[in-house]
């Protein structure tokens, strides 16, 4: 009882003392004259952000109240929130240098210090080195290669529609999507080739969804890391620690008890690990990302020199924890997003025959064409344009995968378009703001669904449902309109 009563006191002082000390930062945005929504204090607006069901469109409601360009702060780290495209495209292309990484987490500065990091998270040099490693394994070479991995995978999914249609029965045409794009990425990444479309209790297909369903902002050390950011690495050492317990008792015991479950994510770099080692030299034949990347794969301790992204001397190689964390995130960033696009496509089509019929006969017309009886591939889909624009106008009204990963967090203090900017702070676009712009997207009505408007040139960063910048890179050749 006293120990509890000391803790609780030591927690309140440590608390009391946090709030004395940075209630100060909460003076960031007055003393920039920039309005935004009263925060309160420790929690800025953190909390409200954590209960909103979708934190995107919460911003989207600021925005309608405060502007173009507006602070929040998270604990009481400030975050600007922009809609204005001039000040985006300051930030993500033109400044790149002072803002070249995703908003910070509690493991991002932890995994940064060991040794499996992928793209995503990498910082620095890291980051530059594994993109100039990675950047032509998504060449149009290669990726016209995995087109018949990619067929088949489609036409196992087509063979599975003609059932329900003939049934007339409800069902659900996402399901269907994540098996494919699961599929396909399981072959593309890593040349795993389950039967996973007929087998739902497919593991990896479970591993792969669970690490969605965890849902990381509402983790008690990362509201934590948030709310007290000095704690960050910390946390993260420690979560990584207890983690890494986890696998080893799970080694120990399997299946005695759920509560020694590992990670998803480690539980499917252990896999891909797993596959290196089964890797021969017969395998050299294969074209998929993961032996493209062991081709640069190096087993030596590659140091990276400093921080400045700008440098022009980078090794040319990956170590064999950075090919694993790869071949991870392109499992995770590809699944969801793709089956969801899909999922999308597929909705707003059914409710605009019009424009479905239009999209069927541009493929028609091509398919005809196509004597030899052979899958359409890469060159084919790239010609057909009422498909591109059909593509963008969904993720338009629809981006997904936005508030989290499209944000940018200054690593040195800088001026923009006449707001300074201090290292630490983050930059967060309001994208369904920018999307549903009238002024970017007239005269057609934002609201309603137009694929051509995609016809006319607009700003570069009217459309972000890709990102933008050179941390977008792999989408470039999906958006290259703009
Ligand atoms: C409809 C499908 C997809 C959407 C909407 C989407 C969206 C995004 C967005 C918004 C970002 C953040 C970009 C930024 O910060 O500027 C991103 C990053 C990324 N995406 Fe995708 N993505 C899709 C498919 C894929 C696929 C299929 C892969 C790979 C197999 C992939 C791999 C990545 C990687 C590696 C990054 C991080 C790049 C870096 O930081 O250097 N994405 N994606």
């Amino acid at each position: 009882m006293l120990f509890t009563l000391i803790l609780y006191s030591i927690i309140l002082i440590l608390i009391v003392t946090y709030i004395v000390v940075h209630v100060k930062q909460y003076e960031y945005f007055k003393v920039r004259q920039i309005s935004g929504p009263t925060p309160s204090y420790f929690f800025g607006h953190a909390r409200t952000l954590w209960n909103a069901k979708s934190p995107s469109r919460q911003l989207a409601e600021w925005s309608k109240q405060f502007g173009k360009i507006y602070g929040i702060f998270e604990g009481t780290r400030p975050v600007l929130i922009a809609s204005d495209v001039d000040f985006l495209q300051e930030v993500f292309i033109k400044q790149f240098s002072h803002f070249p990484i995703r908003k910070t987490n509690i493991l991002t500065k932890a995994l940064n210090r060991g040794t499996r990091i992928h793209l995503f998270n990498a910082l620095g040099t890291r980051w530059k080195r594994q993109r100039n490693v990675i950047n032509p394994t998504f060449s149009a070479v290669k990726l016209k290669q995995m087109s018949p991995l990619i067929n088949d995978c489609i036409n196992e999914l087509m063979k599975k529609l003609p059932d329900y249609s003939e049934k007339h029965e409800d069902f659900n045409i996402y399901t269907l999507y994540k098996r494919m794009t699961m599929d396909v990425i399981c072959r593309c990444a890593f040349g795993v080739d389950t039967d996973m479309q007929n087998n739902p209790d497919n593991i990896y297909l479970k591993k792969v969804a669970q690490v969605f369903t965890i849902d990381i902002r509402k983790m008690l050390a990362f509201k934590l890391g948030t709310l007290v950011p000095s704690l960050g690495v910390t946390l993260g050492t420690l979560f990584i620690f207890l983690n890494t317990v986890k696998q080893k008792l799970n080694q120990l015991f399997p299946s005695t008890t759920k509560k020694f479950e590992q990670f998803p994510a480690s539980w499917i770099m252990e896999r891909v690990d797993e596959v290196i080692g089964m890797r021969s030299d017969v395998a050299k034949q294969r074209v998929d990302l993961l032996q493209l990347m062991l081709e640069a794969a190096s087993r030596e301790h590659i140091k990276d020199k400093n921080d400045d992204v700008n440098d022009q001397y980078i090794a040319k190689k990956l170590t064999y924890d950075e090919v694993i964390a790869n071949v991870f995130l392109f499992m995770v960033a590809g699944y969801e997003t793709t089956s969801t696009a899909l999922a999308y496509c597929t909705y707003v089509l059914v409710n605009h025959p019009e424009e479905q019929l239009k999209l069927q006969h541009e493929i028609d017309e091509y398919l005809s064409q196509n004597e030899d009886g052979k899958d359409p591939d890469y060159d084919v889909i790239n010609r057909m344009p009422y498909m591109d624009m059909v593509i963008k106008e969904v993720l338009r009204m629809h981006p997904i995968a936005i508030s989290a990963v499209v944000n940018r967090e200054c690593i040195e203090e800088t001026d923009v378009c006449g707001i300074k900017i201090t290292k630490g702070a983050v930059i967060q676009p309001d994208v369904y703001s920018v999307h549903y712009d009238q002024e970017l997207w007239g005269p057609q009505d934002v609201n309603s669904f137009c694929p051509e408007r995609h016809l006319t040139k607009r700003h570069p960063l009217a459309y972000i449902a890709f990102g933008v910048g050179p941390r977008n890179y792999y989408h470039s050749h999906i958006s290259y309109y703009y």
